[in-house]
């Protein structure tokens, strides 16, 4: 390939990967603002069964821990908790029904509980099924707010 070709082969890819982008926003954009976006959104904690404890307060949280969205056994989202235990999954409605979310999907923890406290098993996960918290009005989108039912050690 001649060199002034590639030059310009290189100069579109790169103008493609500019345009695409801000298309794809602007899209994903106006869907947003049409029917709304669901986000899945929890805690998990340092606990035997990474729920919170009796006193919520004193209960420690499970950082850098992977969470997968799985359905129908597949891995359709991961997140990672931050430091304060929290995970946040944002799903477009158009891919993802919310009946069939509730219906066919759990969240599940990947990472051993013995990477936060190491007097936790190290084998197993945990699991839990979705709920409908509510909504959220940010502006024109409507944000639909799953959280976990309750978290259970599986083996
Ligand atoms: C939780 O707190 C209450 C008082 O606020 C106390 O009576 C109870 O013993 C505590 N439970 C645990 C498991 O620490
Ligand atoms: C974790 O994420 C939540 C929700 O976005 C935020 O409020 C919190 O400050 C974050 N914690 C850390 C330690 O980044
Ligand atoms: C680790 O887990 C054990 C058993 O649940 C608990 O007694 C202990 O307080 C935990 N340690 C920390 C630092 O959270």
């Amino acid at each position: 390939m001649a060199l002034k070709t590639l030059v310009f082969v290189c100069f579109l890819v790169a103008a493609m990967a500019l345009v695409v982008p801000m298309a794809e926003a602007q899209f994903g954009g106006l869907i947003g603002n049409l029917l709304g976006l669901i986000r899945v959104t929890g805690t998990v904690f340092c606990t035997a069964d990474g729920n919170m404890g009796e006193n919520g307060t004193a209960t420690p949280v499970f950082p850098n821990a992977l969470v997968q969205l799985q359905c129908g056994g597949n891995v359709v989202f991961s997140a990672t908790t931050n430091g304060s235990g929290i995970f946040s999954i944002l799903l477009d409605p158009l891919q993802f029904l919310l009946p069939s979310l509730l219906n066919n999907c759990n969240l599940a923890v990947k990472t051993p509980l013995s990477n936060c406290n190491a007097t936790l098993p190290s084998v197993g996960g945990l699991f839990s099924s979705l709920q409908v918290l509510g909504n959220t009005l940010v502006g024109l989108l409507n944000i639909a707010n799953i959280i976990p039912t309750r978290f259970r050690l599986l083996p």
